[in-house]
């Protein structure tokens, strides 16, 4: 069930909305009617597996409720719909949403991993540039670049990284045969079409270190726990083959 859904998301939270709200409607306008959507909407989040989707479905039709009872602008839900959608363009839906890369995550990167010199180094999906600076606290010497789908999210890495080389654009456009170094925090059916990129195109000698996710049937050279839960997984491009 929780695999299915993970599958259609987002229409999965749109669905549960929809659910909640008939809910509401059938059982409303009273607090009966609250009471209905509200377990409806819980319900519905705990069938989802991560916890920020939860969050998500359980809470956004009751706020979307609250904010349309406040005497607020018509304007307003334009300008916030187009927001969101700047900052998770409609093409993202499918990859992942933004979520960072904890400040220090990356402190024993050094402790797995030597790069000479100046090695060459990518976030892919860098978001607002979290991942960014832990690389950069890691590898002070790297010469780091990232790319990013959502242009406020690049806009604003370029502002909080300016001694990196910050691109908007879609990372699977990029090429990653020049790189020593490519991270990831992305999300685990993303892994699947990192790994086929990565087998053709990451040259001999390079690493490849993914926050959280997997490579799919692949055993990587090194694997530590970072803050929190959060797990690093550590590949060698020799190994992916
Ligand atoms: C989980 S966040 C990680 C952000 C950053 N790497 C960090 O660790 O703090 C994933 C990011 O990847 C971006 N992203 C997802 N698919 C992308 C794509 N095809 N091209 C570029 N960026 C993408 C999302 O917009 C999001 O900002």
């Amino acid at each position: 069930m929780a695999e299915g859904l993970a599958r259609l998301w987002p229409l999965s939270a749109l669905l549960s909305w929809a659910l909640a709200w008939s809910a509401w409607q059938a059982f409303g306008p009273d607090w009966p009617g609250g009471l209905a959507l509200l377990a409806v909407s819980l319900a519905c989040a705990l069938l989802h597996r991560r916890p920020w989707r939860r969050l998500w479905v359980a809470l956004g039709l009751p706020l979307g409720l609250l904010l349309s009872q406040a005497a607020l602008p018509a304007g307003f839900w334009l300008v916030l719909a187009v927001a969101l959608l700047a900052l998770y363009p409609r093409r993202l839906w499918g990859d992942a949403p933004l979520f960072l890369t904890p400040r220090g995550a990356l402190t024993d990167l050094g402790t797995h991993l030597q790069l000479p010199g100046a090695p060459r180094v990518l976030d892919a999906g860098c978001g607002s540039g979290a991942g960014l600076r832990a690389l950069r606290a890691a590898l002070p010497a790297a010469q780091l670049a990232g790319t990013e789908a959502s242009w406020p999210l690049a806009l604003w890495a370029r502002w909080r990284c300016p001694w990196a080389r910050v691109r908007r654009g879609d990372m699977w456009a990029d090429s990653w045969r020049e790189l020593d170094l490519l991270y990831l925090f992305q999300r685990p059916e993303t892994m699947t079409r990192v790994l086929a990129k990565a087998r053709t195109e990451l040259p001999p000698g390079a690493w490849l270190l993914s926050l959280d996710f997997e490579l799919p049937g692949i055993r990587p050279h090194a694997q530590w726990p970072s803050i929190g839960r959060h797990q690093l997984f550590l590949y060698r491009a020799e190994d992916l083959n």
